[in-house]
């Protein structure tokens, strides 16, 4: 946080107040690229169903929209927790021991969370709903991206990486931070000419090519009750071990070799983010799927 602070003293004094324990999620960036890869894999209902309830601002793309619940962080404090969910620093995520907000509210963490607005999009054409759908939508979108970033599940004494601070080569940062923006900064400057759009393409690329075996298990979801977002906080607390936290202690120094070996587990999970997206949103909205049983909160 040291090397924004010299260039952006406004905006870092804001930081605390926007956000009591935990920065904000893949920063900007991540979100808008995990929606832009789900826009290319929705269904001509569900994309239909999105233009409707996307706000005027959004100019018809969903993307625009999905640092949005960020951007909320202090307006709608309670939405705080739903960005996360913290272990009791083990290497595994339970439902009932993990998903709750500080004070103990069941279902306030990411998982709850993406189950609540998919559920709440169900209502979708009833006119007796009473949910702002607009706003459902918007969250939804964000907090898939979330759930897919390691370490927005992961160890509650250091915050998910918050209090770790390290070096991101020559500069302080903590590892969260690095897992939200540094290392697709790096990645989008090392190989796509600092251009988001061209490493969305490449992402694209990459799920009809190297990636194209594994789609339709990232794509498999057994749960008929609720979303898989479940086993989408599994993996990533799983992620967060194996690569995030490894090797990794107070004060290191992260270049090279923490590089090369971390950056393609950000891109694919951007990637995950992206399919599961539309996939969630395409049985929400597609009435051929109509069968499907409707979700429900845990
Ligand atoms: C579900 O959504 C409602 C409306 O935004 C909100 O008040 C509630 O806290 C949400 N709960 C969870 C678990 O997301
Ligand atoms: C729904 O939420 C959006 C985004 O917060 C807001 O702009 C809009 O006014 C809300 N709509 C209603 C009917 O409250
Ligand atoms: C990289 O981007 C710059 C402008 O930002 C452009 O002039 C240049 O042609 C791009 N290079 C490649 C290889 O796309
Ligand atoms: C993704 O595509 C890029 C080229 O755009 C390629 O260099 C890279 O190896 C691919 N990654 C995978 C995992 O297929
Ligand atoms: C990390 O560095 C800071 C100063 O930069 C120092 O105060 C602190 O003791 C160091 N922590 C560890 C665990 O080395």
């Amino acid at each position: 946080m040291a090397a924004p602070r010299a260039r952006l003293p406004l905006l870092l004094l804001l930081v605390p107040l926007l956000d009591a324990g935990r920065a904000a999620a893949w920063g900007k960036e991540g979100h808008i690229m995990v929606c832009k890869i789900a826009e290319k894999y929705l269904s001509a209902s569900a994309a239909a169903a999105v233009q409707e309830l996307l706000p005027e601002a959004a100019g018809g793309e969903l993307s625009t929209m999905c640092p949005w619940a960020d951007q909320m962080r202090f307006r709608y404090h309670w939405a705080s927790p739903l960005h996360y969910a913290n272990t009791p620093n083990v290497c595994n995520f339970k439902f009932s021991r993990d998903c709750h907000n500080s004070r103990g509210q069941q279902g306030m963490c990411v998982v709850g969370a993406i189950n609540n607005y998919t559920d709440q999009l169900y209502s979708y054409g009833d006119p007796k709903s009473s949910y702002n759908l607009t706003e459902s939508l918007m969250f939804l979108a964000h907090f898939v991206g979330d759930v897919h970033q390691p370490l927005h599940v992961a160890f509650e004494k250091d915050e998910g990486g918050n209090t770790i601070m390290v070096h991101w080569y020559r500069r302080k940062a903590n590892l969260h931070h690095v897992w939200d923006v540094s290392i697709i900064d790096t990645v989008m400057k090392n190989f796509y000419n600092r251009s988001l759009d061209t490493m969305v393409d490449a992402l694209k690329g990459n799920l009809t090519n190297g990636w194209s075996d594994d789609v339709s298990h990232w794509e498999n979801c057994e749960n008929k009750r609720a979303t898989c977002a479940n086993d989408y906080a599994i993996e990533s607390i799983h992620l967060s071990c194996n690569y995030a936290y490894k090797d990794v202690e107070q004060n290191v120094t992260l270049g090279d070799d923490y590089y090369f070996s971390r950056y393609p587990v950000v891109e694919k999970r951007l990637a995950q983010a992206g399919i599961r997206l539309a996939l969630i949103l395409n049985r929400i909205f597609d009435k051929d799927k109509a069968d499907v049983i409707p979700l429900h909160v845990q």
